[in-house]
Parts: structure tokens; sequence; C-alpha cells
């Protein structure tokens, strides 16, 4: 399979650049027209493409609008209209103005900020200029920083670091070790098209998943609760039924501790 990956040299690009050895790296998309993006595709002719580049940060999003409709949605309808199987990442955050307890299955979206409502606007888009598209929402990723990788703020290395953090008993979400998505990439870039949610599950609070690892790995960090209700929290059986299974939060926590000999 020959696989053209955008953001290659990105926190997610670059573990499935280590995982694929063949991937073709995509050069950066930031100020590539839609001719130059076409050009690109035209010449590698890859058999898929793995879309990971994106304003991946909020509060970004909230303060550029424009950018991230750019990043989050024109640059993979462009991509999908190249007319190559596409295996794209979403987020989580499409829940994130959810009620409910979760876990949410794919349907129950109701996306609370800019990044979570471009996101959902690109699957909804790019769905429908090619139903064989593949929609991967991804959960917070987390890993040890990666030689010659820019390493972004991760729940790990935010517990390794930190003298004191704030978690809330109240948000039911899942963390995913990030080798563990780079792992099942090759499944589902042929998973038939569909939005999955694609991650750990988790039936731990944020705060109870905090106070496991400070406990696990001896950490000198205070960990305090914090008064809020943002579940995020997964419902992974579609991805499941195509035995795309991932180990839940604290059975990834541990892979990544045994991994790294932590
Ligand atoms: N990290 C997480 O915890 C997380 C959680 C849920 C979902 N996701 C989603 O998973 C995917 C990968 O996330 P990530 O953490 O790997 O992202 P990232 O490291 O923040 O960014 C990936 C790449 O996107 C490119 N990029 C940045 N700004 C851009 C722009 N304005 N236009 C075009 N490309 C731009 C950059 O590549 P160049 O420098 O080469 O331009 C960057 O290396 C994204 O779709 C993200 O929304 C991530």
């Amino acid at each position: 399979m020959k696989a053209l990956v955008t953001g290659p040299r990105g926190f997610v690009g670059a573990r499935i650049m280590s995982e694929m050895e063949n991937a073709i790296p995509a050069p950066s998309l930031r100020s590539c027209s839609d001719d130059d993006i076409r050009r690109l595709v035209e010449t590698v002719q890859p058999d898929v493409i793995i879309h990971t580049a994106a304003i991946s940060d909020i509060p970004t999003c909230e303060k550029d609008p424009d950018a991230s409709r750019r990043a989050n949605i024109d640059i993979p309808v462009c991509l999908v209209r190249t007319g190559r199987k596409c295996v794209i990442f979403s987020s989580d955050q499409v829940y994130s103005g959810c009620a409910g307890e979760g876990p949410y299955a794919e349907d129950d979206v109701s996306p609370a900020n800019v990044y979570a409502r471009h996101k959902l606007e690109m699957e909804q888009r790019t769905l429908d200029i090619c139903p064989d598209t593949v929609l991967l929402r991804a959960t917070w990723m987390y890993d040890m920083p990666m030689y010659g990788v820019p390493n972004r703020g991760n729940f790990l290395m935010l517990m390794l670091r930190s003298a004191d953090a704030a978690f809330s008993s109240g948000d039911y979400r899942a963390v995913t070790y990030v080798r563990e998505v780079a792992r099942l990439i090759r499944q589902a870039a042929v998973l038939p098209g569909g939005v999955y949610n694609y991650g750990s599950e988790n039936d731990l609070s944020m705060l109870d998943t905090a106070l496991w690892l400070k406990e696990r790995l001896s950490l000198p960090i205070r960990i305090s609760d914090r008064p809020a209700h943002n579940n995020l929290w997964m419902d992974c059986s579609k991805a499941k039924s195509h035995a795309i299974c991932f180990p839940n939060t604290i059975e990834g926590l541990k892979k990544c501790i045994a991994d790294y000999s932590l």
C-alpha cells in the first residue's frame, strides 16, 4: 500500500511514519494552494492518503477561525476531491457539547467550540464528496518525546513534569497511547468509508486516571479535583467490529510504561 502521510513531522504523523516504513511524507501544506495539493497527489499517486495535518489546538482555532477553516476543512476537502482513498483524523471534541454521561456513539455529536465544529463539518463534507472516506475520531493522545519531533503537551508529559495539576472527577474521557494509534493505522486504511471512534475507552474519570498514574509511577505531583463536566468518553464498538481494538486507557498507560521502562 503506497501511503502519502500529511503532517509527517507532527505528533501523530511522525509516529505513523515510523510505523509505516515505506510511507511518503507530504511537504507542509500550510501555504499550499488547492492546485499545489492536487499536483502533489498527482505526482505521488498514492493508494491512500493519511491526513494528520491540522490546526489541532483549540484556543488557536478559537482565535483564528479562518485559519482553522482552511486547515481543518478546506485542505481535507481538497484531498478527498482528488479521488484517492483518504483516512482523515478528526477528534472526540465533536462530543464537547454533549450533556450526557457517555459513552458516546458516532451519531451523538454536539460540538462546542470552533475546532470541533470545523472537524464535524469536515467529516460531513468529505463523506458527501466521497462516501469511501474514513474519518477517525481521536482522543487526547500521549507519548514520551520523540527525537527530532516537537513534543506537544500531552497527559503523560504533564504528569511527569508538573508539580501540581487539576483534573475533574466529572470528566469521563479517555487518553490514548499514540503508538497504538499508529500501530492500527494500516487496518484503519482499509476500513469501509464512515466515521469511527478511534482510541481507547475509559470508564474512569480524568481525576481517577491521573491518580492511578501518580500511584503507579510514584510521581511527586499534587493532584486536585477541578469542578468541570466535559465527558468525551467514546463508545468504540464500531471500530471493534472491524477488529480495530485499542487497549483501554489504563492498559494503554501500562503498555507505554513498559515500552519506555518508566
Ligand atoms: N494530539 C492530540 O491529542 C489529538 C487529539 C484529537 C485529535 N487530534 C487530531 O489528530 C490529527 C493529528 O494531530 P497532531 O497532534 O499530530 O497535530 P499537530 O502535531 O498539532 O499538527 C500536525 C501537523 O499539522 C501541520 N499544520 C499545522 N498548522 C497547519 C496549517 N495551518 N495548515 C496545514 N497544516 C498545518 C503541521 O505540519 P507542517 O509543520 O509540516 O506544516 C503539523 O506538524 C489532527 O487532525 C488533530 O486534530 C489530535
